[in-house]
């Protein structure tokens, strides 16, 4: 199994592209770790998580909340006594068009997407600096590379995701600790629930593969970039897209 004996932390793991992660790196032998806003669902999808694997833990976290993020960062290591990857994935849409953004749309989005990838990152990469190895994996989007109608901020938060990425790259390779970002294109979960019908039918048509993705095509991304087939990948984004914007 890929993943034995490694300790995996999903940021918002309750649903989406987070739950199918979890069941990925659990089938592949890990010890996870899923952290989410609300208690009970937390706990709800922690017994769910338990038919792919006993190594599994869940810690109800506001990854806004810097006390929060040190709790979570703390629970995991007395539990499996390290991080080996830390997946941001946790993040959330306010859309609206420019003209028409209220301050409370934008400071929410960065605040989760943006911020929230940093307090995580910063909480584990001192940890990972110890063991002198680590993985860090940050939720972009099509929309950071490219932008989208109505998403200022959120095409904001994940361009500086991307950012991030690169800079963590630079900064924590000479502890052995690889950073990289993943874009999904349009991917079927709750958060694309929000979408009208009629554009995610165009994004269908205009993608290469005639599709829009799955949340295990995302979990099977993350998955080789924390994996050994990607020791030597650091710095990059991996778009998993079915060719949207090509
Ligand atoms: N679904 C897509 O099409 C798509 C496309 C590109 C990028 N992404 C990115 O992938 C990630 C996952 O997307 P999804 O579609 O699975 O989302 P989702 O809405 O289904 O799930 C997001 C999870 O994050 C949690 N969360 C939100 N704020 C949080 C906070 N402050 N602290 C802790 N947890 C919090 C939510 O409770 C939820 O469980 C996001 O970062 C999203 O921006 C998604």
């Amino acid at each position: 199994m890929r993943f034995s004996g490694q300790t995996v932390m999903i940021t918002g793991g309750c649903k989406g592209i987070g739950y199918s992660t979890a069941i990925k790196f659990l089938k592949e032998g890990a010890n996870v770790v899923i952290l989410d806003l609300n208690t009970q669902e937390t706990e709800a999808a922690v017994s769910r998580l338990r038919e792919y694997g006993d190594k599994i833990e869940g810690t109800a976290a506001d990854v806004t909340d810097r006390s929060s993020v040190a709790a979570a960062i703390q629970f995991t290591i007395n539990r499996f006594g390290s991080i080996d990857v830390l997946i941001n994935n946790a993040g959330i849409t306010q859309d609206a068009q420019l003209l028409k953004m209220e301050e409370e749309q934008w400071n929410s989005v960065i605040d989760v997407n943006l911020k929230g990838v940093f307090n995580m990152t910063q909480a584990a990469a001192l940890q990972m600096k110890e063991q002198n190895s680590g993985v860090i994996l940050n939720a972009s989007s099509v929309v950071g590379l490219h932008g989208n109608f109505g998403q200022t901020n959120y095409a904001a938060s994940k361009s500086g995701v991307i950012g991030m990425t690169k800079t963590w790259a630079k900064e924590l390779g000479r502890y052995n600790i690889r950073v990289n970002a993943v874009a999904p294109g349009f991917v079927l979960t709750d958060m694309v629930k929000k979408v009208p019908e009629k554009v995610l039918n165009s994004m269908k048509e205009k993608s290469l593969l005639k599709d829009i993705g799955l949340p295990e095509d995302i979990a099977n991304a993350y998955a080789f970039l924390a994996s050994e087939e990607a020791k030597f990948v650091t710095g990059t984004v991996l778009s998993v897209d079915g060719g949207l914007t090509l």
